[in-house]
Parts: C-alpha cells; structure tokens; sequence
C-alpha cells in the first residue's frame, strides 16, 4: 500500500515545504507528494496554487515573478507563526536535500508544455528517475513525458464526469499511463477489479484529512496506494491490517 504523503504531512506542517516533507519521512514513509509551477524566470518550484496569495505572504501569480521573489516569501506564517522562515521550495531543492532520500509522485500544475524537459532534467540530473513518478490532471502532458521519458511511471488523475468505468480505463491506458488516479469517492471495488484487470495501478486522491474511514474503504476496495494528508493515520492503519 503506497502511503504517499500530500504535500508532505499537511495535515501539520505547511504544504509543500522541507519541513513537511521531512516530516513525513521522519514518520517512516517513503513516498510523497508534490506539485510543480513555473516562475516568470523559468524555475520550477513546488507550489500547488497558480497564484501565491493561499500560501505565502505575497499575492500575485507565482508564473510573473522570479525565483528570487518567489523564494523571499514566507511559506509558513499563513498555517501559523511558529512556521515563520518556512520557504517555497524548488524542486531540485526536494530532489536533493531531502533525508532519506523520498520517493516522489510529482504533479505537473504548470501550464503548458514548455517547462516538461526541464523537469525530467531536474530529476535526472538528481538521479532520482528510479524514484520518481509523474502525474497530472493536465492529461495531454503524460504523452509528452513518455515520449521524452519512456520508462517514467505516469499516473492519470481523473475527475470521472460521470464517465463509465472502462471510459476511465482506456482512457488512462490511451496516455500511456501505468496507474489510474480518480477521486476517491468514484472508487469502488469494481473499479479497482476492472483496473487491475487491465493491468494498471489503481491510486486514490482527495482524502484530504480524512481521519480513517474513507482511507480503510480505499484498502477494503483494494486500491495500491492513496494520497492522503495524515501519512500518519494510514500508516496504522497499514500496520494494523499486516500490510506493507
Ligand atoms: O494526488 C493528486 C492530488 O494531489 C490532486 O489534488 O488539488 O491536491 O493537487 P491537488
Ligand atoms: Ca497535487
């Protein structure tokens, strides 16, 4: 059961920092969750929003400003003021600095297709492909990827739509994408079955700081892993049933 840390462990620490990724690694889990957005100077670093104002102290889209700017702010105070100091990370900063060395499903929010060769740049130059996944609910990016990267791991986040299952299914094997990603609430037993079936990987997300219940459904329909908020919960919850 993968337990892939959402933003690091958000539920605690502020999203998408080295402290909350490290604290989730301090937890014993091994895979973590980040989002990726480009600055106006073509850096890449982890913030999930478009704009700043959610998670900084400054206000305006993270896409017009440089990384100097974008590194000034505080990424901490907005959770609380014992965080004050926290930064935006770049990315190669969480592919290098990180100990133990994490797995990491990255989530491409950018736009565009421009900045996809500098991250499969950033993660080779760390030599962190053997560890690194890549996902998007931007679905015509993971065929970019593959056709640069051929042997990376893409998962496909879907919003169903009211989509049929095997809809779902071809659709994240027409990607080339290994593992399918819907909404947790879209997960059933039967979808997890079909998936298998057709040989993909099935991962859930918006848990969010889902205390339990909705994670021991996930494993009760069999899925391989879920993003969650609370790395901590799952992880007991993973232990308690004699899981790896
Ligand atoms: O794992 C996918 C999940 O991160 C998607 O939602 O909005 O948190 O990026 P969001
Ligand atoms: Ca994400």
């Amino acid at each position: 059961m993968l337990n892939i840390a959402h933003r690091g462990f958000s539920a605690q620490y502020p999203e998408n920092t080295i402290l909350s990724f490290q604290k989730a690694l301090e937890l014993g889990v091994t895979w973590i969750e980040l989002d990726l957005q480009t600055t106006a100077d073509d850096q890449l670093v982890v913030m999930h929003d478009a704009t700043v104002d959610r998670t900084t102290d400054g206000t305006g889209p993270v896409s017009e400003k440089t990384l100097e700017e974008v590194l000034a702010l505080d990424a901490g105070i907005h959770r609380d003021e014992v965080f004050r100091n926290q930064r935006v990370p770049t990315f190669d900063q969480v592919l290098d600095q990180l100990d133990p060395a994490p797995r990491i499903v990255v989530e491409l929010k950018f736009f565009g297709f421009d900045a996809i060769p500098r991250v499969l740049d950033a993660i080779a130059s760390a030599g962190a492909q053997s560890r690194t996944v890549i996902s998007s609910f931007d679905l015509p990016k993971l065929p970019r990827v593959k056709a640069l990267a051929p042997e990376m791991p893409l998962t496909a986040l879907l919003k169903a739509e009211g989509r049929e299952t095997q809809e779902l299914i071809s659709m994240t094997i027409d990607l080339g994408a290994d593992t399918i990603a819907p909404r947790c609430s879209d997960i059933d037993r039967s979808l997890v079955e079909q998936a298998h079936h057709a040989g993909l990987l099935v991962r859930a997300w918006g848990l969010g700081r889902d205390q339990g219940e909705e994670m021991s459904r996930m494993m009760d329909c069999g899925v391989d892993g879920m993003t969650t908020d609370r790395p901590d919960i799952l992880q007991r919850l993973v232990r308690e049933r004699g899981l790896t």
